[in-house]
């Protein structure tokens, strides 16, 4: 078929497409006359019949529904669960693919060449490695009561598991005594939003053994005593909401039965996290990316240390001992209290914690505290706005060490700061999440000889 006579797809055609490449995010890649299709549910190598979604002028989205013939670089599938798409790619491709996008993110969407790639650092476990995990409540195809999964694709239907090999069996074995226990009431339902039972969110301390256990539902009516018999946990908290989307935030949150912060250990450093609290959800892995942070913060014990997106505060008093002074923000009020309680139980006298938003507290945090030596930068996937750049050069720190949980945001960032003067000095990725397409890295940034300009200072 020549390209003039090329018929760009619909909706709903079914294709049959080889995939030659992963895309960022995780999807199949595959082209039709130059025309890319990207494929949920399809690996290089596959030849697939897949059913397409979007379809746009320069791209489609499409689904796989039948793999005609399986890559021959697949390996046996351990889950039979959602949760894992990557799972039958070898682990050692999965990180090669996994440095290769962070490379071409940088490249490609940053535009920047110099710097160094340093080795991706593996993942000690492969399975069974998530320290927390968001079950979804809905009804199976028999009407019985599931919690489980989003099937891929499918946003209002959910897959029961029996177990999830993302986390340990003791993390299952609390999600089949909370299911057991709820099997009188009915699931939400995400099409007519009606129902009373959404979420269940599991938090384990993998150094300390306790458990979270927090149960989301509509407002309505709970046995209380009845859960709490149920369920052998730590700490049990139960959020109602009434909110339509399916966020695990927010709503009425109160404290049934235990403790209210759960207790977990990275390196010799203990730290209590609120259930609303962000704590990195390999705790193995959280330790080596720590550690990256650190090696690539240079600190030789007289620097200011701003740790921006701070959370319980864990990567501030990773630092604290290296540092004369750490000073973490937070938007979230608790996770704020945590790092404050977590400075005071690890005799951190050198810290302090503000809550704020870092678009608009940055510039006052300097005129309180002095401008930072190095900033520590961790946001969430979105990256940094181009103001919250802007802040940070105005912060002109001589080193940014900036945390990454997606290259593609990382790289715009870096060459905003690139633009402004800093140099890009290397990044290394960090395998916190196997057998899923997510990935995590660290980027260091100095600030060049000639110091660094901020268009905002500059008019
Ligand atoms: C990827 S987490 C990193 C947390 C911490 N550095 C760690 O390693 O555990 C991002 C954090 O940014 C916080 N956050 C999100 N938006 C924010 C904002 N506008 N200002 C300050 N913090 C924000 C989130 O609550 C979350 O704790």
């Amino acid at each position: 078929m020549s390209s003039a006579t090329f018929i760009r797809p619909s909706r709903g055609d079914v294709l049959e497409l080889t995939i030659d490449s992963l895309a960022h995010g995780g999807n199949g890649v595959a082209r039709l006359e130059g025309y890319v299709v990207f494929v949920a549910g399809a690996l290089p190598g596959d030849r697939v019949r897949a059913v397409v979604g979007k379809a746009k002028k320069a791209y489609a989205e499409a689904r796989a529904i039948e793999i005609v013939a399986p890559s021959p670089d697949r390996v046996p599938e351990v889950a039979d669960h959602p949760g894992a798409p990557w799972q039958a790619l070898p682990y050692e491709r999965q990180l090669e693919v996994k440095a290769e996008q962070v490379a071409d993110a940088l490249r490609r969407i940053g535009r920047l060449e110099q710097f160094e790639l340093e080795p991706i650092v593996a993942a000690d476990e492969q399975w069974r490695y998530r320290n927390k995990v968001e079950f979804s409540f809905g009804t199976g195809a028999d009407g019985e009561l599931v919690c489980g999964f989003h099937a891929p694709g499918r946003w209002n239907d959910i897959v029961g598991m029996t177990d999830c090999k993302l986390v340990s069996e003791k993390v299952n074995e609390l999600r089949e005594q909370v299911l057991a226990f709820c099997k009188g009431y009915q699931a939400w339902d995400r099409r007519d939003h009606r129902g009373f039972l959404r979420n269940l969110v599991i938090r384990e301390g993998r150094r300390t053994g306790q458990t979270q256990v927090r149960l989301i539902t509509s407002p309505g009516k709970l046995d209380v005593d009845g859960l709490i018999d149920a369920v052998d946990t730590d700490g049990l908290w139960w959020t109602q909401t009434a909110d339509l989307g399916e966020s695990t935030y927010g709503g009425e949150t109160t404290l049934l039965a235990g403790g209210p912060q759960l207790s977990e250990r990275l390196r010799d450093l203990e730290f209590l996290i609120s259930p609303e609290a962000f704590f990195q959800t390999n705790t193995e892995m959280a330790e080596r990316l720590y550690g990256v942070a650190l090696e690539y913060a240079g600190l030789r014990a007289h620097e200011q240390v701003f740790d921006l997106y701070s959370g319980i505060g864990t990567i501030a008093l990773s630092m604290a001992t290296r540092a004369r002074r750490v000073i973490g923000l937070e938007i979230v009020e608790s996770a704020v209290a945590d790092a404050i309680e977590n400075a005071r139980i690890n005799e951190m006298q050198n810290a302090a914690f503000y809550a704020g938003d870092a678009r608009l507290a940055l510039r006052e945090l300097v005129e309180r505290e002095g401008r930072p030596d190095v900033a520590v930068i961790d946001p969430p996937r979105a990256g940094l706005s181009q103001k919250v750049v802007r802040r940070v050069v105005d912060a002109a720190p001589s080193r940014i060490v900036y945390v990454s949980c997606n290259p593609t945001t990382l790289a715009p960032n870096a060459a905003q700061l690139v633009e402004a003067g800093y140099r890009l000095v290397k990044v290394r990725p960090v395998d916190m999440f196997p057998q899923t397409p997510h990935i995590e890295c660290v980027a260091l940034l100095e600030a060049g000889p000639d110091g660094v300009r901020n268009p905002d200072r500059d008019v």
